[in-house]
């Protein structure tokens, strides 16, 4: 048993459906029908599904109509038909029934989910159950998988890469004769819902080919192997969406053990595939994580302009750099990636992370959508001082430059738990990203309301309390956590509950250096030179501590506990003030969610009380160790007096 999420509406019903895409013989047109005859909100109507050549609709984009009991789809592919099926039955939902008309089109070429599932049914990072698409070591594909593929349809997600970037064990197998025609079978579900589905490949699989025994990206024995997987791949599966791939990153060989640079291990691998119209994405995420911590020059927020902007322009056309959002990894706070905006001629596309690594873990509500909103409003200035369509977003939607791949993907948060999310508020986050990556211009506010209505109905309370548990959550999780920007502060490993120092004497990179006097380190010119990495006029405003915005202070100095903020309080005194209204901030949304007993489906209504009970205890225990630490650190008591220990 599970939850239908936003889609909970299965009911046969008659629906009078027509129009020219009836004779596509698509079976994604095929599946767009089957979505309005099983909706008990179709009932009765009578739907016109169009295939034009409309030029305002963009390839998968779409024209939503609906009066006096009338309603059109309109798109010029099947594909952009069942996006835009999904869309107007949610639209039809929302304007209960009165007229509306919609002409939407998405803002990027790619829109991507990627699982980091592994064959033997765990998860990495998975925090709402094991696989759905994986059960001791074999593949699944059953009616849950199907409801799955319908969620990322009705959002307008059209990729999804199945497996984890830490390629291992039996998912090494994924592109062999053992699974191909397994894998076929899914990427085939996948496609009739308008998602290409991609795979993460193990970078060194040719290591292991004892006739090759090498995976430098030069060698001919290399390239010949590839060439031949690759074409075998295709023979099999000619729609694949393409490869996805993790190198010289955490233990994951790469062209660096060779002597090459990324660019070179990446068109190997694009050139296999171009033949076949496939995508190679190729993972930024590329750092030393053998540091020594007593090393005080390496600084692993360099690392991926440090080894990707030189490369500009050398990259394969069918290559799209996969770039997470901040220089370390998916933390409550960060900067943005200098790299966005420096790369005019390599196709970009920016990662963030719905599965709460470091955000709670699904037992914390934590709404990302306003923190990824943030991420991509930031202004690169990447064409000069001046604002010229450089903003994140505008990089990733090509905007800036003429990408010919670029979009957004996110780690995704999914599992085989009732609710597929561990939290039932954590799908706010499924729901948002796809809409965010499809409209990037919505607000966060708006797409949680979408969200809301559709899965808990629109009860004026219900909407107004889950709406302000969501908008609150992203900065009372900030508060009570790790502050001012300096990240980490978790338990080494899981990453879940403080622990200051747990990352502090390790190999990872993520040091805070908190003595008695001050913390932080120096990313300025006197430091790392971090901040160069970004253009003017951020290379000067990250330079000098007062004209660095008070979040990120101390991600990019190294600052005494006396340092008076903008907002006029010290360091030391934001860390107290901030702990405690973090921890009071989620009392109240446990209140604001305990109003709606009797209002929410009784099992959803526990299940997030409980995640809820937790979240008041655990954010205390964050709220107390993290200020009795600094207490302990510098010996400065709280102005208000309030208990440390
Ligand atoms: C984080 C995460 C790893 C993951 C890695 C990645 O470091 O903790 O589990 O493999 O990111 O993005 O590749």
């Amino acid at each position: 048993m599970y939850t239908k999420l936003w889609l909970d509406y299965s009911k046969q019903v008659k629906v009078d459906i027509f129009g020219n895409a009836l004779e596509s013989g698509s079976p994604l047109v095929d599946n767009a029908i089957v979505e309005l005859r099983n909706c008990k909100y179709m009932d009765g109507l009578r739907v016109e599904l169009e295939i034009s050549k409309n030029p305002e609709i963009s390839e998968e984009g779409y024209k939503v109509s609906f009066d006096s009991g009338m309603g059109k789809v309109e798109a010029v592919t099947e594909t952009g038909l069942i996006y835009g099926t999904f869309r107007f039955i949610s639209l039809y939902r929302l304007n209960k029934g009165a007229r509306f008309e919609s002409l939407e089109n998405p803002a990027s070429k790619l829109r991507m989910l990627n699982h980091w599932d592994n064959m033997d049914g765990s998860i990495e990072r998975g925090y709402s159950g094991n696989s759905f698409f994986f059960v001791d070591n074999d593949i699944v594909i059953d009616e849950r998988t199907r409801d799955y593929a319908r969620f990322l349809c009705s959002l307008g997600y059209n990729g999804v890469v199945i497996n984890n970037v830490n390629v291992k064990d039996e998912a090494c197998n994924l592109i062999n004769e053992k699974f191909i025609n397994k894998v076929k079978k899914l990427n085939d579900l996948f496609v009739s819902y308008g998602v290409k589905m991609f795979l993460s490949i193990n970078y060194a699989a040719t290591i292991d080919d004892d006739s090759v025994a090498s995976a430098d990206p030069l060698d001919s024995k290399v390239i010949d192997w590839w060439d031949k997987k690759i074409d075998y791949i295709y023979s099999v599966i000619p729609d694949l969406g393409g490869l996805l791939v993790k190198a010289d990153s955490e233990g994951r060989p790469g062209p660096f053990t060779y002597g090459r640079n990324q660019a070179e291990g990446a068109n190997m691998l694009a050139k296999a595939i171009k033949k076949h119209g496939g995508i190679l994405i190729w993972r930024c995420f590329v750092y030393n994580c053998q540091q020594d911590w007593r090393d005080l020059k390496t600084d692993r927020a360099r690392a991926a302009y440090d080894y990707f902007h030189d490369l500009d322009g050398a990259f394969d056309d069918n290559v799209v750099l996969q770039i997470k959002n901040g220089p370390m990894d998916f933390q409550i706070r960060e900067p943005v990636t200098a790299l966005f905006g420096k790369m005019p001629k390599t196709n970009s596309m920016i990662e963030f992370q719905i599965a709460q690594e470091y955000t709670g873990q699904q037992r914390h509500v934590c709404y990302l959508i306003p923190w990824f909103k943030e991420v991509l409003d930031f202004e690169t200035y990447a064409k000069g001082e001046k604002p010229d369509n450089s903003k994140v977003v505008d990089v990733v939607t090509g905007k800036t430059f003429d990408y010919k791949l670029n979009g957004m993907c996110a780690v995704t948060n999914t599992g085989n738990d009732e609710n597929w999310t561990g939290h039932d508020l954590a799908a706010a986050n499924l729901y948002g990203f796809g809409r965010l990556a499809f409209n990037p211009e919505l607000s966060s506010e708006e797409i949680a309301e979408e969200w809301i209505k559709l899965t808990f109905g629109d009860d004026e309370q219900v909407v107004s309390n889950i709406r302000k548990i969501l908008m609150m959550s992203w900065p009372a999780y900030e508060k009570y956590s790790a502050p001012l920007g300096i990240g980490w502060m978790v338990k080494p490993g899981i990453h879940y509950g403080p622990d200051p120092d747990g990352y502090e004497y390790d190999r990872w990179g993520t040091y805070h250096k908190a003595t008695c006097k001050t913390i932080g380190l120096e990313r300025n010119t006197t430091g790392t030179g971090y901040t160069t990495q970004y253009n003017e006029p951020w290379a000067s405003l990250y330079e000098k501590p007062e004209t660095t915005p008070d979040e990120l202070i101390l991600f990019f100095h190294k600052l005494p506990y006396d340092y008076k903020l903008k907002s006029g309080k010290t360091i030391i005194q934001h860390i107290y003030d901030t702990h405690f209204e973090g921890a009071e901030d989620v009392e109240e949304m446990a209140r604001l969610w305990k109003e709606l007993e009797g209002k929410i489906e009784p099992a959803a209504f526990k299940r997030a009380t409980d995640r809820l009970a937790h979240q008041v205890e655990h954010s205390k225990e964050w709220r107390d160790v993290i200020n009795s630490y600094f207490y302990r650190k510098t010996l400065i008591e709280d102005e208000k007096g309030r208990e440390l220990y």
